[in-house]
């Protein structure tokens, strides 16, 4: 079997190394912006003179016939041709003879390859974000149910203050805000055009980058022919921004695995994101969010690995970077299902109130607001701190809490205490008054609220 490449070789490669080297297994995802960069190509090749209008006209033909054969299934891949654009160009030239073998003039596998992912990203970007979007139209909507749920706020894991949930629902709406914004952000740096640069130097060929740039609707091109065939940056860019916001996912993901413990109950998920045990009737896994949480684990992985790959290789392309892609196609796949799968999973889920509300009754979240009463009084704050810790010993010894306590056992603690300090450590008062800009007091979240929403009309 000969080679499109074989003219100087006198051997051909046992199969089994052919396997080896061969990228169609996995490229042929990107058949569909291969023949979009081909028929840029040849559009450019025809304007140019480079080839003759017949010519230009007859690839040209010769590339959509394979467009149509592709949407019904008929073109059939092979490893013996190694990659999707050899398996294409072999294709073209069955379909139309050897004119067929014209589609090449003045372009490399190198910078082709390149163009085809840079096509492949900026679809993938813009889906990405579109899917983020949704994903925070859920938050903030679940976010306006809830204003005035109140659950205990965490710092070390342990009780804090008390706090919104529709705070806590929205950080995460602000950390995929960033995640959009560096997605799009990215795009300018995909929306460049390596066409043209081919295999490492450019070409003799009097060949019209800026023209095939436009075609493909990039925004500009690589102004370097060596940089353009053999930098990733774009690639780990991507990957980059999907590790961010995966930890973004997981973190939520861990949060609404412990609050769907019995020890929590703070939330239930809806019977279609959770799964049963085979053997103890009784589970009800959160295991959609478990899985986002692991898959998070594949994402950073996918990133390490082809910042490994990138690190040593001299200029210009080199066959490790064939080692691209299947990270790259991973990584899509998990981010953009990830997002669908949290959205209707956050959509769905039961939030149980009452057992939020329960909880900062029976906790000391509340003891700031205490501490803060004294010191408003007057006492240094750091005395009002020494005082409600040993307040809050002292309940520890008793088993009950704040609010337990009576005027008597306050007014031996210090004198400025009066019946007033009831109110004060309300957890209900104690988020009311948090009105900072960006805190968790109910009219501050519910100016917050408004910026989401118009965050989200705005684009
Ligand atoms: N399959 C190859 C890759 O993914 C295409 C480029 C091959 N170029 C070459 N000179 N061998 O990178």
């Amino acid at each position: 079997m000969t080679k499109l490449w074989g003219g100087r070789f006198q051997k051909t490669p046992e199969e089994w190394v052919d396997e080896f080297g061969a990228s169609i297994g996995f490229d042929q995802q990107l058949a569909e912006e291969d023949i979009k960069g081909s028929l840029a190509h040849v559009q450019m090749l025809g304007k140019t003179g480079i080839l003759t209008q017949n010519e230009a006209e007859l690839i040209k033909n010769g590339l959509h016939t394979l467009q149509n054969k592709m949407k019904n299934g008929e073109l059939s891949f092979s490893a013996r041709y190694e990659d999707i654009h050899l398996n294409l160009e072999k294709h073209l030239i069955d379909e139309i003879g050897p004119v067929g073998g014209k589609l090449h003039t003045g372009r490399s596998r190198n910078d082709q390859v390149a163009t085809d992912m840079h096509l492949y990203l900026n679809d993938h970007v813009q889906i990405i974000t579109t899917k983020i979007e949704a994903l925070q139209q859920v938050l903030v909507q679940k976010a306006e149910e809830h204003v005035y749920t109140i659950l205990p706020g965490y710092t070390h894991l342990q009780r804090a203050q008390p706090i919104s949930f529709a705070h806590h629902l929205l950080a995460y709406f602000w950390m995929l805000e960033r995640d959009k914004e560096r997605f799009r952000d990215s795009l300018k740096r995909i929306r460049l055009s390596p066409l043209g640069a081919g295999a490492l130097a450019g070409t003799t060929f009097p060949i019209d980058r800026a023209y095939t740039a436009e075609i493909l609707g990039f925004d500009g091109i690589y102004e370097n022919s060596l940089d353009a065939v053999s930098d990733r940056d774009f690639i780990l860019e991507f990957l980059n921004n999907s590790s961010i916001m995966m930890m973004h996912l997981s973190r939520l993901c861990e949060e609404i695995i412990l609050w769907c413990s019995q020890e929590f109950q703070f939330v239930e998920l809806d019977d279609t994101y959770a799964t049963g045990s085979s053997m103890m009737p009784q589970k009800k896994n959160p295991d959609m969010a478990e899985l986002i949480r692991g898959k998070t684990g594949r994402v950073y992985g996918n990133l390490f690995s082809l910042l490994t790959v990138m690190k040593g290789l001299p200029l210009a392309y080199n066959k490790d970077l064939q080692e691209d892609k299947e990270g790259m196609f991973d990584t899509v796949k998990t981010v953009e299902g990830s997002l669908e799968i949290f959205a209707g999973m956050i959509d769905t889920m039961t939030v149980k109130k009452e057992n939020m509300g329960l909880a900062v009754q029976k906790d000391f979240s509340n003891a700031t607001e205490l501490a803060d009463y004294l010191a408003k009084k007057g006492m240094p704050f750091r005395e009002a701190h020494e005082v409600t810790g040993r307040l809050v010993y002292q309940c520890i010894q008793r088993g009950c809490y704040l609010k337990d306590l009576s005027l008597e056992d306050y007014l031996e603690a210090s004198g400025l205490f009066s019946e007033d300090l009831y109110d004060a450590i309300d957890p209900y008062e104690a988020v009311a008054k948090r009105m900072s800009a960006g805190g968790t007091g109910f009219e501050a979240v519910k100016a917050a609220l408004e910026k989401a929403y118009s965050k989200l009309q705005k684009e």
